[in-house]
Formats: structure tokens, sequence, C-alpha cells
């Protein structure tokens, strides 16, 4: 069993979660609890897979291999009871890339696109940065996590013809596990309206029991008829420097309309690393994830636990998956920017701002839970010792 307790040394690794800190924030004694990677070794197969590859030294033009194929179906059947088949599945260098490929073949410019708010803020800066009309629905919070506001979302792609629905399951920053009846809901109602829906579902395989992933390719038959899946091993299995994620298309006019986009500038064809790590990741790497989950369940309970008996008026939204947190600082009645500024000036740790992800997210902060123990306490400590 791999050791999640063990600190690698990052700094001076081109990581941007660490040697970033320095030229954005001009200090670098620093705990890095943003940025959504993790402090963690890769699973030991997906290196050996890689080793062997690069061994070999032997770097042309590759294919994609029939075993990448079947590696795939076996763990989406396995895990989401969701069936592929090869024609099904296009690769692209990353699922933000996708969803921006997306936009191109499945709308126009001016075209009105919706995104909850607050959501993983990429989804905004390519609707904005393909010159569509950013259209947001806010979430709200029930219970303590976040909730679709249907009669909200109704309302605003009627009065802006919404053509898509940029959808995060499981949603990221509140690391809210949809469940079945929501995205039926949610589907029914793109589907009346003839909204179309790219549902990222990098986070698939970060859930916690006794929650369940749903594909929203499984929620009903004819919901794959107006959606496309976008998803990777990279979050799952922290490796986000191969650059490879999967498209799964059915309707085989999205499929031609993806791959038009895609074909103009030859972003199908993929480094042979991706593959190579993908395929291993899932085909040996699911003890790897097993452990991870219990580690990151246990990261979990103990943060929160920690907010709950040194700084009750920091609200916690423990995660149904992800190994990210949600944490509501809005009782200290700062700005963005001042709660932003005291904490990586003041106590030291650098989260992600919560108003990026939206105004939804204005006195918020994102805490990523995927780091040894000891760096987690160390960043909680230096907190209270602020906020406290
Ligand atoms: C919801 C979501 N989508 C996409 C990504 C990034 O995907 P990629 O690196 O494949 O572009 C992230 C990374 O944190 C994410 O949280």
């Amino acid at each position: 069993m791999q050791d999640f307790d063990h600190i690698y040394p990052r700094v001076d690794t081109d990581s941007v979660k660490w040697d970033s800190i320095k030229t954005t924030y001009g200090k670098d004694d620093l705990v890095p609890l943003w940025v959504a990677d993790m402090d963690f070794m890769a699973p030991a197969p997906v290196i050996d897979a890689l080793s062997d590859y690069t061994k070999r030294g032997l770097f042309g033009y590759s294919l994609v291999p029939d075993a990448l194929y079947q590696a795939i179906f076996d763990w989406e059947k396995t895990h989401y009871d969701y069936s592929l088949e090869k024609e099904d599945i296009l690769f692209s260098p990353g699922v933000v890339p996708s969803i921006g490929v997306a936009i191109q073949a499945y709308t126009q410019p001016g075209d009105s696109i919706l995104i909850h708010d607050p959501v993983y803020h990429p989804f905004a800066n390519m609707v904005k940065a393909n010159e569509r009309n950013l259209v947001t629905s806010p979430l709200g919070i029930e219970d303590g996590h976040f909730v679709m506001d249907l009669t909200d979302m109704e309302a605003k792609i009627k009065n802006n013809q919404v053509k898509m629905l940029i959808l995060c399951n499981p949603h990221n920053p509140g690391g809210r596990v949809w469940t079945k009846a929501e995205l039926i809901a949610c589907g029914l109602l793109c589907q009346q309206y003839g909204v179309l829906v790219v549902s990222d579902e990098i986070h698939q395989d970060l859930v916690f029991a006794p929650h369940q992933h749903h594909s929203f390719h499984t929620l009903a038959p004819d919901f794959a008829d107006f959606s496309i899946i976008l998803t990777a091993a990279t979050k799952t299995f922290n490796l986000a420097a191969v650059k490879l994620s999967m498209v799964y298309i059915k309707n085989k006019e999205l499929r031609a309309a993806f791959q038009k986009v895609q074909s103009t500038t030859e972003q199908n064809t993929i480094n042979t690393f991706g593959y190579v790590a993908t395929q291993a990741a899932y085909e040996k790497g699911e003890p790897w994830r097993q452990d991870l989950l219990t580690y990151l369940a246990e990261n979990s309970r103990y943060t929160e636990a920690f907010f709950k008996e040194h700084l009750p008026q920091v609200k916690v939204m423990a995660p149904e998956g992800t190994y990210l947190m949600w944490l509501d600082f809005r009782a200290y009645d700062l700005s963005p920017k001042a709660l932003e500024d005291k904490l990586v000036q003041e106590a030291g740790v650098v989260l992600n701002n919560g108003a990026i992800f939206g105004n939804g997210g204005r006195g918020f902060m994102r805490l990523n839970l995927a780091c040894p123990r000891e760096t987690l306490a160390e960043g909680l400590e230096r907190i209270r010792k602020i906020f406290g």
C-alpha cells in the first residue's frame, strides 16, 4: 500500500501548485492547499508502464492501443454500469480543451450557455473566450450542500434561449455528487427546451460511499441523444501532466460535429504518454484508488472536526466527492480580496478564492485535501492562529 503520509518535496519541480506561489504572492513559505492536483505519488503500475515505454526509447507516431479502449470499456462498465463502444470514444488533450471544442461545435457566437454559480471557473472563461453569452443559475444551499434551482434554470433557459448547459458532475468546488433524481430532473428540463448538455465528469471516480456517481448517459435511454461526456483518468490518478482526456459521444451527428472542430487543429492526435498512463491506471490502479479514497475521507473528517472544534465560525461543506472542501468564511465579513490577503499574508496558507468560481463564491474559499495529513494539519493550524 502506498504511504499517503509521505511528504514528497515538490518545490523546484516546476509545479504550478508549489512553484507559482512565489511569483503570485511574493513569498515562498506558504502552505499550498489550492490548485487541484495531489501531493501523492501516482500508482506504481502507472509509473512502471511509463518507465517501460520510456526505456524502449522509440517515440514515433503511435496508434491508440486496442487495450486502452478495452480498459476504458471495463472501467466504465464495472464502476458505473455504463456501456461504451469504440466509436463512442474520442480523445483530447484535456477536459477544458474539450469544453472549448464543444462550444465551437454546437453553438454560434452570441448564443447563450448556462452554467451554475459557483462552479469550476474555466467554464465561464471558455464561454467568454469563445464570445458566447454567459448565463448563470445560482446553486442553493440545503442541509449544508449545494442544490440546483430548477425553477431558476428553467426561467434562464426560456428567457435567454439557452443552447447549452455545462454541468459539473460531480461538482467542483462544492464536492456535491448529484443524485440520480437530481440529474434526471436537470436532464428532462434540458431535453424539454432543446438544451445540449456537456457533462464534465472528471471527478467521477473520487466519490465517497455511500454516494454514487451517475454518468449523464446512464440516466435515461435517450439522454445520450442530447449530451456528451467529458472525463479523464488524470484527476483520479494524479496524472494532470500527461494531458489526456476522453470524450464520450453516442449521437452520430454530435460526434461528427465535435470531430469536425477537432480536425481543424489536429487536436485529436494525443500524447502517447497519456495513452500509456491511462491504460495502466484503469487496468491496475483500482487498489491505489481505494486506498486514496480512504485517506481522503479521513482528511475530510479531520478537517471538518478541526473547524468544528477550533473555528466554528467557518462553516464546512463536507464533500460527498472530489478532494475539495468548500469553506464559508462569511462570518468574518471580509471582501474576497481582504479574505485572501489575510489567509496568504497573515496565516501563510494558499487556498483558492471562492469568488473566482462565481458571485456565489464571495466570502468562501476552496481547500484542497489531497496532501499528507501533516501538511494539512500545518495549514489548518496556521488558519486557526489568525482566525481563531
Ligand atoms: C471540473 C473540472 N473539469 C476539468 C478540470 C481540468 O481538466 P483538464 O486538466 O483535463 O483540462 C478540472 C481540474 O481541476 C476540474 O475540476
